[in-house]
């Protein structure tokens, strides 16, 4: 991919024009190939693809050349083109045009409102498989979800790859600045923010932080070369460092960049040791960062099956080789002690208070649209928990059941009518916890109406025969934090509302 035959702005705003006369966007995509979203379009079987593209429309052709990835007659491509010349788009590096065939680049898919350039999947197979970049994989998708979307100065993207994130970044941004270590990256982020009209997104080159020392942000996003492997293949996959060092270090260095106030979401592989609480392992990392740090595990592999899985997805080019991949990816597990590996998001909001807060937990099941209110929410309720550790500050609030809140009741007939076997609460939006709770609890929540202290409501409890109020008060405390923390009671002030 290259600029030269892309000068002016114009050029841009020529090749956004061809695919928006196509309709070159997500939903007409989706209904044309009959899918529920383009990212999870590789598994697609192509001939059915190529029956549902058969009209010879110019969006059919796109979808072929840049999604399906197949080659196009020459006619049709130009047709679809018009009025820009295939020479130029050969030029900018988007298509091979052979004779009477056309073949695409790079794929170019619509997402979100935005169009964006990434690497083939194909490349991974060629010579050139070290300088790949990425498209918009699951993880991708993790990191965009999950993300605080507040009004920000500057942002900061870390490992742009395509510059998704800073894209996304820059719609509640006054400026992004988005690095990559991968020239090619670079090259296509710039495209990317070009013929999107995001003139206030730059893309730099370098090292980490290196390219922005002495700048300061309000959101910084990280999606960085986490894979724990012996390998150094790909830029996009290996960082070169030990285990979970890229990690570690990029954690170390946050505080030199981010505002007061800012957050910084890293998505994050780690390692775990046999008799070593993964939540005490990474403690260690946020000590003296001046950070409140939640981390959110969303699941865990054994060593084994995390090599397998990361084998199969990338070292395609001599699959018959898959052992000897296997032998060394293990082989430098068992050097290091490494039993499994961990995936997850770690969330750190720089604080100006002299004491900080660390939360470690698991993701919920399932998350229900954006969640960046939700864990803008997480980080608030927690500061609340931390202003009430006594049990008796915690008892003299108020709270409210938030109207996220549903209950899912499961009851078996008897001959006193149904009684409850299973009672369930959900979030129904955003980070989607839930969980059981007995009658009890499910009765002290409907009651949370703002009004009364949960003293108040625990004296109910403590009521009925046979309940010694001494016995139950630290568990029905630990019980309530923990609806707190997941955010199925709000503390309730009645000047402010919330908190
Ligand atoms: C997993 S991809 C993420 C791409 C994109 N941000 C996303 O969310 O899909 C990691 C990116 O980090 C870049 N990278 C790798 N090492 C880096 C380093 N030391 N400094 C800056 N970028 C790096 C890679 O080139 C790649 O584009």
């Amino acid at each position: 991919m290259s600029f030269s035959s892309f000068q002016h702005p114009d050029d841009f705003k020529r090749l956004r024009d061809v695919f928006e006369a196509a309709r070159y966007t997500d939903a007409a995509i989706l209904e044309v190939l009959g899918i529920k979203d383009i990212p999870s379009l590789r598994g697609e079987d192509v001939p059915l693809l190529l029956r549902r593209t058969n009209q010879g429309t110019p969006l059919d052709t796109l979808i072929r050349l840049f999604l399906i990835e197949v080659p196009c007659d020459r006619k049709e491509v130009q047709r679809a083109f018009q009025p820009m010349m295939l020479e130029k788009l050969a030029e900018a590096g988007l298509i091979h045009a052979d004779g009477t065939r056309v073949k695409a680049a790079v794929k170019l898919m619509p997402f979100h409102g935005l169009l964006i350039a990434f690497d083939s999947t194909r490349m991974l197979q060629t010579e050139r498989k070290k300088d790949y970049v990425m498209g918009i994989g699951r993880s991708t998708l993790t990191l965009a979800n999950l993300t605080v979307r507040r009004q920000a100065g500057m942002s900061l993207d870390l490992g742009t790859g395509c510059g998704i994130q800073a894209f996304l970044a820059a719609r509640h941004s006054s400026r992004v600045l988005a690095v990559d270590k991968n020239p090619r990256a670079v090259h296509m982020a710039s495209f990317n923010a070009r013929l999107n009209g995001l003139s206030h997104v730059a893309c730099l080159e370098g090292d980490l932080f290196e390219p922005v020392q002495g700048r300061m942000f309000d959101l910084i996003v990280t999606n960085p070369p986490f894979v724990i492997s012996p390998e150094m293949k790909y830029i996009y996959r290996d960082s070169g460092m030990e285990a979970d060092q890229v990690c570690q270090k990029i954690v170390s260095q946050v505080p030199q960049f981010l505002n007061k106030g800012g957050y910084c979401h890293i998505l994050c592989n780690w390692t775990e040791h046999a008799g070593q609480d993964w939540r005490e392992r990474l403690r260690g990392w946020f000590q003296g960062t001046g950070c409140d740090v939640w981390v959110m595990r969303s699941e865990t592999r054994d060593a084994a099956t995390y090599a397998a899985t990361w084998i199969r997805h990338t070292e395609k080019e001599a699959p018959e080789d898959f052992d000897r991949h296997f032998e060394k990816w293990m082989t430098y597990y068992d050097q290091q002690d490494i039993t499994a590996m961990s995936a997850g998001l770690i969330t750190m909001r720089r604080s100006a208070k002299g004491k900080y807060w660390y939360r470690a937990d698991d993701a919920p099941e399932k998350m229900l649209g954006p969640c960046g209110d939700s864990m803008v929410r997480g980080f608030e309720l927690q500061d609340f928990l931390e202003t009430v550790r006594e049990d008796s500050l915690l008892l003299n609030t108020r709270f409210r059941v938030s109207p996220d809140v549903c209950m899912e009741r499961i009851a078996k007939p008897s001959v006193a009518g149904w009684v409850d076997e299973t009672i369930r609460l959900h979030i129904s939006r955003g980070l989607a916890y839930s969980g059981n709770i007995d009658s009890y609890m499910a009765n002290v929540i409907v009651k949370c109406d703002g009004q009364r202290q949960l003293k108040d409501l625990l004296a109910e409890i403590a009521n009925a025969p046979g309940v010694d109020l001494e016995k139950i008060r630290p568990i029905f405390c630990q019980v309530i934090r923990g609806l707190v923390e997941r955010g199925f009671l709000l503390p309730f002030d009645s000047n402010t509302d919330f908190i």
